[in-house]
């Protein structure tokens, strides 16, 4: 499944006091099976686009296609050039259509999962998404008990209360909660925040499999060293503008825009970079993290990998 964005823009509170512009002529196509990391400053603008993606906010205007799910905002203008404001109010009145097949497709983690938890046990709050959206209780039960397997949390848990568990716990349930729902589409908001290096090799390493088991992946991050190692395309967003849409590798290799962009290569990348500087010939595009530095840096060497 693939979405596309056309010259989709969001204002929060339009017209009133507190007015901000927070996306501004997004046009953007994820495609079926990426795995793309939205990359920026805070307030940039990427939670917004990522609640976009599953109509929780309804672009001001702009319009959003992804499969049957077309949220049509385009502007209306007037006879004399201005903007027919009524006719976009009426427009937004328009009763969205699919929305519910639409949330099923495009699950969200929050950047903080205790938002969405809130059933009094691991295994309720987990089995509540697919018995919300038509399963039995048993065929609940069993997508939970699955979904909370692959996220590594096992049956000690759950009857448990998901508020007593640890941050990098809950963020597993939330994890659980949106995959008991197989979604096509998984975005994360700010996932690796607050997890320690295993704990969001653990994560990563989940959320690879699941790419590779044929979800998409979209995810907003500040971790640099993340959308090296594991996504395909990086955006960067700034002023809720894309400002620059590649391969993580072409990216961090773009230094000019770096520095203007102040946004930080990834350490390993810096060190390529300098190891190249002092004569080494490494092929950047093998360099994904330490080890992956490693190899290179004995295959040059001429030793065995
Ligand atoms: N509920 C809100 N009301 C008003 N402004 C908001 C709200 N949420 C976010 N904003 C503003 O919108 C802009 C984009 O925010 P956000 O999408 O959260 O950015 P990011 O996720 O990149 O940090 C920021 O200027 C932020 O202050
Ligand atoms: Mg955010």
């Amino acid at each position: 499944m693939s979405i596309k964005l056309e010259q989709v823009n969001y204002t929060y509170n339009p017209h009133r006091p507190g007015e901000k512009v927070a996306l501004r002529d997004i046009n953007l196509v994820f495609q079926d099976h990426c795995f793309t990391a939205l990359i920026g400053r805070t307030g940039s603008g990427k939670s917004t686009l990522i609640q976009q993606l599953n109509g929780l906010l309804l672009p001001t205007h702009g319009k959003i296609i992804a499969d049957d799910y077309v949220i049509d905002m385009t502007l209306v203008y007037k006879k004399d050039g201005k903007v027919d404001e009524r006719a976009m109010k009426k427009k937004h009145k328009v009763k969205l259509q699919n929305i519910k097949s639409l949330r099923k497709k495009v699950g969200i983690v929050f950047q903080f999962p205790e938002y969405q938890i809130f059933e009094e046990s691991v295994i309720k709050d987990v089995s509540y998404g697919p018995k919300n959206f038509g399963k039995s209780e048993e065929e609940a039960i069993k997508q939970a008990k699955e979904a909370l397997t692959l996220v590594g949390i096992d049956e000690s848990y759950y009857e448990r209360s998901p508020f007593e568990l640890s941050g990098g716990e809950k963020r597993r349930v939330a994890i659980a909660g949106i995959l008991a729902m197989e979604p096509d589409i998984l975005v994360l908001d700010e996932p690796t925040v607050g997890l320690d290096a295993a704990g969001e090799e653990k994560l990563m390493g989940l959320i690879t499999h699941l790419y590779e088991q044929g979800t998409s992946i979209i995810l907003a991050t500040h971790n640099m060293d993340v959308v090296l190692k594991y996504c395909k395309r990086a955006i960067v967003l700034d002023h809720g503008k894309i400002v620059h849409d590649s391969t993580p590798l072409d990216l961090f290799q773009n230094s000019e825009y770096l520095k203007s962009s102040s946004l930080e290569p990834p350490k390993v990348f810096r060190f390529a970079l300098d190891l190249i500087q002092g004569g080494l010939d490494l092929d950047l595009s093998k360099v994904k993290d330490t080890k992956t530095l490693a190899n290179e840096i004995i295959r040059v060497k001429g030793g065995n990998a």
